[in-house]
Parts: structure tokens; sequence; C-alpha cells
């Protein structure tokens, strides 16, 4: 089953509670942008808001941090209901120090590559954690466009997932809409995060073309 986590950095954010309402029928998880204006060149949002998203929702929420010194923070975005918190392997220093701290506290732990990172980059480090983020798009802003190399590259985290017979998921993240879906799925992808596929089209629509898609 492919879920869905909604990236609510492409909503109405002046009426995020109805937006959250709005997609909650088509969708599995919220997904929640954090960016430093660092790591990346955009500011987002933080702690507050996350805790503002938990009182609109029960659906699980996953933080992607998009942060240096992202140590510091990971344990205050579990407390404050994360879920699933991701961080950058190009962001990270210590990356087992940062993964043992999310799992310690209670949440699964996934590591994020940008576009040009090789998965190969994780290979000992995937038995210790939960899942990948695969970024289709280089990270900063929604409404972006699908990298197409993105695709050999998801099909390739399957393989060394698969081929060390572990239990990691596969998340993917940019560009993901109704044109672009349907071969991330088959090439691997478990976890769709969308903006502008969830909030800024007809969720409805793009939940059952999901549920129609096969792969051969
Ligand atoms: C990009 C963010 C994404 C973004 C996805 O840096 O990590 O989560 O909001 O938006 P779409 O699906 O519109 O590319
Ligand atoms: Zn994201």
């Amino acid at each position: 089953m492919i879920q869905i986590s909604a990236s609510i950095l492409a909503c109405d954010l002046s009426r995020l509670a109805e937006e959250i309402k709005r997609v909650e029928p088509f969708i599995d998880m919220v997904h929640l942008d954090v960016m430093d204006g660092v790591f990346v060149p955009n500011i987002t949002f933080g702690l507050p808001l996350l805790e503002a998203v938990r009182r609109c929702t029960n659906l699980p929420v996953d933080a992607h941090l998009m942060i240096i010194d992202a140590d510091k923070y990971v344990e205050r975005f579990v407390k404050a209901g994360a879920s699933i918190v991701t961080v950058h392997y190009e962001a990270c220093t210590h990356l087992h120090r940062t993964i043992y701290k999310i799992k310690e506290n209670g949440a699964k732990a996934f590591v994020a590559l940008n576009p040009h990172t090789p998965v190969e980059v994780l290979v000992d480090i995937l038995q210790d954690i939960d899942g990948v983020l695969i970024m289709t798009v280089n990270p900063g802003f929604s409404g972006q466009k699908f990298i197409e190399s993105s695709v050999k590259k998801i099909a390739r985290m399957k393989r060394m997932i698969v081929e060390n017979n572990l239990d990691v998921k596969i998340m993917v993240d940019g560009g993901v809409n109704e044109e672009t879906v349907e071969k991330v799925v088959c090439a691997g992808a478990e976890i769709l995060v969308m903006g502008y596929g969830i909030f800024r089209s007809d969720a409805r629509v793009f939940r059952k073309k999901l549920e129609e898609i096969k792969c051969f």
C-alpha cells in the first residue's frame, strides 16, 4: 500500500486547519518542511508549527529537517509529536549519532539524499535506519520540476535494500504528481511526499489514480 504524505508548504497557510481537513481523507501523513536558510535557500517553519499541526489532525506527522545542526533539535521534534524525523546525509557529520537520538526518543529515523548524492553513500548505515528520503528536486521550494534521473536512483536504492534483506522504506519528495507518480512507484517508492500534487490539484482524483497503478 503506497502512502501519501502531504507537504503543507504548498497549502494556504492562512487556513492551515481547513487545508489539512480538506485533504485528510486522501492522505496518510502530514509532511513538515523545516528549512533554516543555511542548508537550503529558504526559511520556513519549526517546532511551533509542528505543535499547531498536531492540534489539527490525528494523522502522523513526518518532519523533514533541512537544517544544519539537526542533532540539537531532533529530540524536540520527536517530543513535539513527529512520528518520523528525516535528516539530510549532507548536513550531518555524525549521522549514526543523530539517527540513534531520533530512535531513542521513539520516532522513526529517515535519511534524505539530495538529487546529486548517490544512494551508495548509505551502505554502512542502511541497517540502522527506518527509511530513506530520495529528493527528486533540489530541496528548498514546493512546485519544482521532477528530476528524471531520480527514477534510476530509486530503483538502485530498492535493489540495495532487497539485496541486503532489509526493511527500509523508500520515500520520495519533489515534483510527484499525476504525471510522474507511476514511474516513481514502479521504481520502488512507498511513501510519496506531495505538495502541489495534493494541495493544488484534485487530491481525490490523484488517490484514485494511485490505486490504479499496476507495475509490470
Ligand atoms: C522541497 C520540499 C518538499 C516540497 C514538495 O524542498 O522538501 O517537501 O514541499 O513539494 P512539491 O510536491 O510541490 O514538489
Ligand atoms: Zn520535504
